[in-house]
């Protein structure tokens, strides 16, 4: 037996794909189109690993997933591959359309196509789980409830539209077709392995550096803050457990300011790498918002909780830890990472000061 996952080299999925091969001897194809954000070292650790059988490849080449459909016949399919950050899809939006919806559709047309030809058995239980973000429910006001599974959808950024039509166009794939379907909600992850271009990463390597750590507007957006290993445990256990055409919202109840974020990681440097100029907080500067910047996210996760028993394992306090630990143990990761691309991509979004 096999699963296939799209995006494994990328933050979440080579998380997922590496804690899929500790806790399992199923294989994981891994299909993955290495844009700038996905990264094969961070499955160095496979090298040699029969189980894991990457392949180098993008998930709009339609005649490509039908050779590895037939080929290796996966009883399920986990879908993380897509343009992820929110700052790049508002400089060109394209990449996203293209990957988020274009290649989604593809995928979802692959897999019916395959899907159909199995025997009853196999299809029943077959899965396509679809990892969307809570991003899709738009921003919440201070006094709003938490995002439920049956929150409305008001994506605001052309990152979130295009994820909000994926899931429309796999939500339609099930009612129309039969497929079936899981989607799952959740919100911001964090942890080893996270391209630096997003917050926590980035005030990480920028303050080792000694670089100004970009607050946007007045820092005082919230985000719900999830270590990456409970998500991927989540998304396991709504594999095995979860319902077909069933959404679940993941989050981990921890609802931080981006500015109190900074100066958990300015304090956790200052104990961890104190720097002899003073304390990292000095590096803090308040810069031009995001467009369109939603103000708040909160997830419910009492849902997922109740059907499939899952809780985060890991308090915010404990995760944050132990991923400053990590960048600090890992330069040669972050020196990799740090293509020329990666500056022109901070020069472009910082101006030259941050990067
Ligand atoms: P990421 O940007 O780190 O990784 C994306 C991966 O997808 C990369 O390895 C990249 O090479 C690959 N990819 C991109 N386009 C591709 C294509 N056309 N064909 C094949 N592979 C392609 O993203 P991430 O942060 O790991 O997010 C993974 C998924 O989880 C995304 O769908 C994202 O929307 C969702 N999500 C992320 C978060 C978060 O906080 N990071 C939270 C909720 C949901
Ligand atoms: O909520 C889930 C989403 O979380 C995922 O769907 C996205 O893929 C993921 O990138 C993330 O989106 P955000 O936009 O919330 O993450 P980001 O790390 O880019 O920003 C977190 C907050 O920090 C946000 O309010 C913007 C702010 N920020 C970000 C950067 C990069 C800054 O203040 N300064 C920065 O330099």
């Amino acid at each position: 037996m096999s699963i296939l996952v799209t995006g494994g080299a990328g933050f979440i999925g080579s998380h997922f794909v590496l804690d899929w091969l500790h806790g399992s001897d199923e294989t994981v194809i891994n299909l993955d189109a290495l844009t700038y954000a996905g990264n094969p070292a961070n499955l160095a650790s496979l090298a040699g690993d029969p189980r894991h059988v990457f392949v180098h490849g993008d998930i709009a080449d339609r005649s490509l997933l039908e050779q590895l459909l037939s080929q290796h016949r996966p009883r399920a399919l986990v879908h993380f591959a897509a343009e992820s950050h929110v700052d790049r899809s508002i400089h060109g939006p394209g990449e996203f359309m293209r990957t988020n919806v274009q290649g989604s559709f593809s995928l979802l047309e692959a897999v019916r196509a395959h899907w159909s030809g199995l025997d009853a058995d196999a299809k029943a239980a077959f899965r396509f789980h679809h990892v969307s973000t809570d991003e899709v429910f738009g921003s919440l006001a201070p006094a709003d409830p938490a995002f439920t599974e049956d929150h409305g959808y008001a994506p605001n950024s052309p990152y979130s539209a295009s994820k909000a039509a994926s899931d429309h166009l796999v939500r339609a794939w099930h009612h129309t077709y039969g497929l079936p379907v899981l989607t799952s909600h959740c919100s911001n992850n964090y942890g080893p392995l996270h391209f630096p271009e997003k917050l926590i990463p980035l005030m990480i390597v920028n303050a080792l550096d000694g670089k100004p750590l970009p607050v946007y507007g007045d820092g005082q957006q919230i985000r719900d803050w999830l270590y990456v290993a409970d998500h991927c445990s989540a998304i396991r256990a709504v594999l095995a457990g979860g319902r077909p055409g069933q959404t679940y919202n993941i989050g981990g109840c921890n609802e931080i300011a981006n500015l109190e974020i900074v100066h958990q990681v300015c304090a956790l440097l200052d104990e961890l790498r104190p720097d002899p100029l003073g304390p990292y907080a000095r590096l803090i500067r308040f810069v031009a918002d995001r467009p369109g910047h939603d103000r708040r996210y909160a997830i419910d996760a009492r849902k997922i909780e109740r059907e499939l028993g899952w809780r985060p394992a890991e308090t915010f306090a404990s995760g944050i830890r132990k991923t400053v630990r990590w960048y600090l143990d890992n330069p040669d990761w972050i020196a990799s990472v740090r293509s020329g691309a990666y500056r022109d991509w901070l020069g472009k979004q910082y101006g030259t000061p941050a990067g």
